[in-house]
């Protein structure tokens, strides 16, 4: 089969397309005929070797996580899915890589659930690890309550653009900063207020907010603190510098689950529920650029350029 093999950490320049062997299904996972793989920034970071500060990721690989496709093997002991489901997931994170960059791929059962119906294989690769980590953050740690107010930086990104629509989707007031390209954007997601950071600091434009989710990350993130009312939460999904005086001086909580960061897990069972929202029309998947698999260095390139609206997707 073709797929993206990464045999030296470096830029984009080291993403080669070349013939592999096709792999096989073990016990408890499916052989799926990859349609679309997401690319996400956690992917030019491993294959510049950033992420081996954290975990060893050993060469070669296949780079990717994000897939959406089509069941062509059951392994054993699989009964949740059949051969010819059409299915989306997160695949194994966070292994150094799952391997969806590619024509086929192997997955647990446990990561995948079956492919919403009213978007495209495209569009569906574009959700896993981005709103995984978006209902995580805002659901699991966030514990966000209908009628609070919630504030996403890097709003108009992959994480951020799920953020807004599901933290809407339960009932909260959100508040959206972005560069200012994406107003419109957010405004049509829904956004109660949007922040251009360019131009204004969230620190002096609101307080009292309940939930932060800091995609957006930096090096300082101690004036977002006072964006947040005493006992408010704040969940750092890209990495940012706190100073324990500030946080204990504004009574708010920073929850982490490895590092300075909360960090995603697969979860089959929660892209159900995720899928269930995307078919009612609740959540919809924005595409930023979608590029052909052999050509996965120029979403790398366009991926690490920043300034992403939605979601970066490779067409198998
Ligand atoms: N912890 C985890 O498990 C996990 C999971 C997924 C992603 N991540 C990390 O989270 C970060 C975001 O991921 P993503 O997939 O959403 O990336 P993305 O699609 O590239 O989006 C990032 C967004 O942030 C915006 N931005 C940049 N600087 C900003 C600032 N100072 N204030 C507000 N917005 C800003 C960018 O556009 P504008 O500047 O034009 O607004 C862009 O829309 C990355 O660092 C990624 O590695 C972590």
């Amino acid at each position: 089969m073709k797929a993206i093999q990464v045999h030296t950490f470096g830029g984009p320049e080291v993403l080669t397309y070349q013939d592999v062997p096709r792999p096989t299904a073990g016990v408890g996972e499916v052989l799926i005929r990859v349609q679309a793989a997401g690319v996400n920034p956690a992917e030019w970071k491993a294959v510049s070797g950033l992420t081996r500060r954290v975990r060893e990721v050993p060469l070669p690989f296949i780079p990717g996580w994000d897939v959406s496709g089509i069941i062509e093997e059951v392994g054993p002991d699989v009964t949740a899915f059949q051969q010819g489901d059409a299915v989306y997931g997160l695949l194994r994170f966070p292994s150094p890589s799952a391997g969806t960059y590619a024509e086929y791929t192997t997955g647990p059962v446990a990561d995948l659930a079956l492919k919403p119906t009213s978007i495209d294989h495209i569009q569906a690769a574009a959700v896993p690890m981005a709103a995984l980590t978006a209902w995580q953050g805002l659901f699991v740690h966030g514990r966000m309550e209908a009628g609070q107010t919630v504030l996403i930086t890097g709003a108009a990104g992959g994480v951020g653009h799920f953020a807004v629509q599901l933290a809407k989707s339960k009932g909260a007031r959100v508040i959206g900063v972005a560069s200012g390209r994406h107003a419109a954007f957010l405004h049509e997601l829904g956004v109660d207020q949007f922040i251009d950071y360019t131009s204004t600091s969230p620190e002096g434009a609101v307080h009292d907010v309940d939930l932060v989710v800091d995609t957006a990350g930096g090096m300082n993130g101690d004036p977002l603190l006072s964006v947040l009312k005493p006992g408010g939460t704040l969940i750092p999904i890209s990495a940012n510098q706190f100073s324990p005086e500030r946080v204990a001086q504004a009574g708010v909580s920073i929850v982490t689950t490895i590092g300075p960061v909360m960090q995603v897990r697969s979860s089959g069972a929660q892209l159900v529920e995720i899928g269930k929202l995307i078919d009612a029309g609740q959540v919809r998947v924005a595409i930023d650029t979608v590029v052909p698999l052999a050509e996965a260095a120029r979403a790398h390139e366009r991926s690490a350029a920043g300034h992403v609206r939605g979601k970066i997707v490779l067409a198998i």
